[in-house]
């Protein structure tokens, strides 16, 4: 009796933590291997940009701008280019190690189609608004199509109360935002002659929607902030006249999106029932290490280990992009910036290591670590 009602009422996030605690307390062996993968598992779905990409871009029709498969790239871990855009592992690879989870594969792996476990989405070039270097990157809209996909995968395979199971005791981890702000500088953008600057962040943030996933049972939600991408070494020499000082302009648009996306997510967490998330403040950490690298155990904090020109700001790490030509550091563990907009593995470890484990505060992550959010709820 209890189990139909149930079942007939899957939303209810209360009643499938119910069902979940029938189906735990039961001990038949068929019980045992239909929920053996929700029951032990805590799945992680990764969305967003280059700061997550673990190679989907290497499946699409883009151009090297958007892609990492060429050496050096993944030069120290790996010892071979995965498409991602670092010389080892990215923030989202070490969580999922911390997780007890293998390592993600891209959705767009030829092949890979198991997803017990979550999946990555994320395409290098991708923001929250389809406009965003369009034609080029998996769009955020795409990216949360693609996971409905693996909702109805996870369906047939696992019933529909499993599914709904999984989706709710998964974490939902974005980096999105930057490259709606960086492409205004990098391709002359005119669209803040058409917008104020906070009406642009406000449709940005409009559109960076986890309503699709709350919907299909998501509950835990990890967000990284933005990066202060005016001080990338590619954006300080975006303007001869800023002689290489952090660009003003974008650093203002970080500011605004950055208090934006927290007040989202508090307004989210009163809206609806069950949510939860662990904001990371990539934006001050990240600066830290750019303003002070010594302590952090780096020797260079403002240019990069891999490109060509001053700060080696000019995007060409590989010689497949702008021009042949590029310089590499020797030991990227000196670096913050492995290329002109990305990070160091090194660099991609400590602060992997502190939105798993960091003291709940605005500054570092908040309200939750992500620890929390794998093991707490
Ligand atoms: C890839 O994109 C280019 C430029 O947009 C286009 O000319 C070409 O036909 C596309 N190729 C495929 C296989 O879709
Ligand atoms: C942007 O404008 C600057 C100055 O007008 C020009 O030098 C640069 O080539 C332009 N960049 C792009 C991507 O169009
Ligand atoms: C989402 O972005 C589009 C432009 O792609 C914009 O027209 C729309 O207003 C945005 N949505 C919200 C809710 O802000
Ligand atoms: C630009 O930087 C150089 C080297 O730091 C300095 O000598 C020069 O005065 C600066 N120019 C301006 C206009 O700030």
């Amino acid at each position: 009796m209890v189990r139909k009602s149930v079942m007939a009422r899957p939303s209810s996030l209360f009643l499938i933590f119910f069902l979940h605690l029938v189906l735990v307390s039961s001990s038949t062996t068929s019980t045992e291997t239909r929920s053996e993968h929700s029951r032990n598992h805590v799945a992680l779905f990764i969305f967003g940009d280059s700061f997550f990409d673990a190679g989907n871009n290497n499946y699409i029709n883009t151009t090297t701008l958007d892609q990492a498969n060429f050496w050096p790239y993944g030069e120290t871990y790996f010892k071979f280019p995965t498409g991602r855009f670092s010389d080892g592992r990215l923030i989202s690879d070490f969580i999922a190690e911390y997780a007890k989870l293998p390592l993600i594969s891209p959705f767009l792996q030829p092949g890979y189609n198991q997803y017990y476990h979550g999946v990555n989405f994320a395409s290098a070039g991708a923001g929250a608004l389809v406009e965003t270097f369009k034609g080029a990157v998996i769009d955020l809209k795409t990216q949360l199509k693609y996971h409905k996909k693996v909702q109805t995968w996870l369906r047939s395979k696992l019933g529909k109360v499993e599914a709904e199971i999984t989706l709710s005791k998964a974490v939902y981890l974005f980096s999105v935002g930057t490259n709606d702000y960086m492409s205004i500088f990098v391709t002359n953008s005119t669209v803040l002659n058409s917008y104020s600057k906070s009406e642009y962040v406000g449709i940005v943030i409009g559109n960076l929607t986890t309503i699709d996933i709350y919907k299909r049972g998501g509950r835990k939600f990890g967000f990284i902030n933005l990066l202060p991408f005016g001080c990338a070494p590619g954006i300080r020499i975006i303007k001869a006249e800023n002689n290489g000082s952090c660009l003003e302009e974008a650093s203002s648009l970080v500011k605004l999106h950055n208090k934006a996306l927290s007040r989202l997510l508090r307004k989210l967490e009163k809206q609806l029932k069950g949510f939860k998330y662990s904001l990371y403040n990539f934006d001050i950490n990240l600066r830290r290490r750019m303003n002070h690298p010594s302590k952090y155990g780096f020797k260079e904090g403002k240019g990069a280990c891999c490109g060509s020109g001053q700060f080696r700001g000019v995007f060409s790490c590989g010689g497949k992009r702008l021009g042949k030509e590029f310089q590499l550091c020797e030991n990227p563990n000196e670096y913050v910036f492995w290329d002109s907009y990305h990070l160091t593995q090194r660099v991609y470890e400590q602060l992997a290591d502190q939105m798993w484990n960091g003291a709940r505060k605005p500054n570092s992550v908040w309200p939750y670590n992500l620890r929390d959010l794998f093991q707490a709820f």
